[in-house]
């Protein structure tokens, strides 16, 4: 159970007979009941999704119109809550934001971090979030995998274990969903956004973009231009490898080392071990194997910190700061969430299905079901590489306070990658990066011409001073700085600095 702990960061059908019935490209009219509209994919008999208008902003305080319900897989039903965005909703991109986990419901996104509203502190409402990212961007969030948060799975249907089986059905959605839902967003700028272990969600879902939209240009294609991730869970290797940096040095922006020279010579002499057998699961891939490296990194590197972690004790999500809740995720907004969607009002307007027996924050279900498989040991840094090759934008932004998925070990990876930029980018120091006068942390960024393409594709890492984890729960403010600068300049030097 530590272990499991330590792991969790969080058709064709439209047929003659049923396009007669259920017209495609056609929104529900909110004068209608509140039932919901149906869309069926017509490149798959299994998909369709169920959309809802919400009448009001009193069930989320969004400022602008918002969207719910199920995407229906065959027996798997996911669920989503969709805002166009408070400015421009015609001519701004379209963002997925996926949480972490696995099995972090994307209502964690949307409540606690970067939705347009906010869970109160009674867990009996929510308040406008000044800051939400849906101010310039119109936003999807979602349960998934499949048996997350209000997400469920039919009696007998197995839960998803891999975040490749998770970006299948998460292909299939965004088909329909700008496709036959909102054909407006068909060619619309796309980005996928989340944190955390969509380190693991989001280089899988770009790669399955990719390579489905190349392998079947008649589909509809989704038109991806970046992914862009904070403290994303991309090289458990690595990650492992940044503990030392992160607890033994003053680089995460602290003061004096968060652990002593002993426990910091311990965890050195422990490190090497973990590396080789990580190393040799990236290579074989075998759930056995992939354990065997997990067990050993826990008990030599991982342990020492994460080992007194929890309620009243360490926090992993934040070294400056201790455990304050009862639960392990150190969050009091993450319960007040789970009150606030559990409310039966809530549960009304949203007309959740029999089905759902109840809303929980953190699918444990889920998390086991992948600690059965070897996701959590593998490293998605070749996806990452996949989706540069074919020109994708990629950011990974960083609380530098987070230890789960640290600075230290993303900024490894990043530079351990084999691909055209790399020289520039490890031979590039970190620069300051500005909001106005404000500094705010340091960023490095390589733009080079990759394969056929004719444009510059980006990839950079970007930091936030004095953050953890969750870097828009934490400076909801300089996130919205970081993320408008991703997605209007995919730059994050200011004018007259050089790179
Ligand atoms: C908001 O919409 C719901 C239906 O979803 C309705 O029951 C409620 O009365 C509305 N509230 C306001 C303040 O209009
Ligand atoms: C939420 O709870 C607080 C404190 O119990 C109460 O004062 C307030 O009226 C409640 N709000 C709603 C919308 O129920
Ligand atoms: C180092 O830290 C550990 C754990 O906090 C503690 O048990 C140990 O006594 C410390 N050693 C020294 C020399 O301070």
């Amino acid at each position: 159970m530590k272990l499991l702990q330590s792991l969790l960061i969080f058709s064709v059908l439209a047929s003659s007979t049923l396009t007669s019935q259920v017209p495609l490209n056609e929104k529900s009219d909110p004068s209608e009941s509140g039932d919901f509209q149906i869309y069926w994919s017509r490149f798959s008999e299994h998909h369709s999704i169920r959309i809802k208008q919400q009448q009001n902003d009193t069930l989320c305080d969004a400022h602008s119109l918002q969207y719910t319900g199920w995407l229906d897989v065959g027996s798997k039903h996911i669920f989503f809550w969709y805002f166009e965005s408070q400015n421009s909703p015609s001519e701004d991109p379209l963002l997925l934001w996926l949480t972490g986990g696995p099995g972090g419901s994307g209502m964690i996104g949307l409540m606690q971090e970067l939705g347009p509203c906010l869970i109160n502190e009674h867990g009996n409402g929510t308040i406008y979030n000044k800051y939400g990212w849906s101010k310039n961007a119109n936003i999807i969030f979602v349960d998934q995998p499949a048996g997350v948060g209000f997400s469920y799975v039919e009696k007998g249907i197995p839960l998803p274990g891999t975040s490749f089986t998770a970006a299948e059905d998460m292909h299939h959605f965004l088909q329909i969903f700008v496709h036959d839902i909102f054909p407006d967003l068909l060619e619309r700028d796309f980005h996928i956004t989340g944190e955390s272990y969509a380190g693991h969600y989001v280089p899988a879902l770009g790669a399955q973009i990719v390579t489905q939209n190349f392998f079947y240009p008649k589909r509809p294609q989704i038109n991806l231009k970046s992914i862009f991730v904070g403290n994303g869970y991309v090289s458990p290797l690595d990650t492992a490898f940044g503990y030392w940096e992160t607890l033994c040095t003053t680089n995460p922006g602290v003061d004096s080392p968060i652990f002593n020279s002993t426990r910091c010579d311990i965890m050195a002499a422990n490190l090497p071990r973990c590396m080789e057998l990580s190393r040799i699961c990236y290579q074989h891939p075998d759930p056995a194997i992939c354990q065997a490296a997990e067990t050993v990194c826990w008990k030599g590197v991982i342990e020492h910190y994460d080992g007194e972690s929890g309620p009243g004790g360490r926090n992993r999500f934040d070294i400056t700061y201790p455990c304050e809740t009862r639960d392990e995720l150190c969050y009091a907004e993450i319960p007040r969430i789970g009150e606030y969607l559990n409310l039966p009002w809530v549960w009304d307007a949203l007309q959740v299905p029999k089905a759902v027996k109840s809303y929980s924050v953190v699918s444990e279900e889920v998390a086991l079901a992948f600690t059965l498989t070897s996701d959590l040991g593998i490293s998605t840094q070749p996806q990452v590489l996949l989706l540069l090759e074919n020109g994708i934008d990629v950011l990974f932004y960083q609380g530098n306070l987070d230890l789960a998925c640290n600075t230290a070990g993303n900024l490894q990876w990043a530079s351990s990658m084999p691909w055209k930029g790399q020289p520039a980018f490890v031979a590039q120091p970190k620069h300051i990066w500005k909001d106005g006068d404000k500094e705010i942390g340091w960023f490095k960024e390589v733009k080079t011409k990759m394969g056929s393409n004719d444009k510059e594709t980006t990839f950079a890492i970007s930091t936030v001073d004095g953050a953890g984890h969750l870097v828009p729960f934490d400076k909801p403010r300089e996130a919205l700085a970081l993320v408008t600068r991703w997605l209007e300049k995919r730059s994050f030097a200011y004018a007259g600095q050089m790179i």
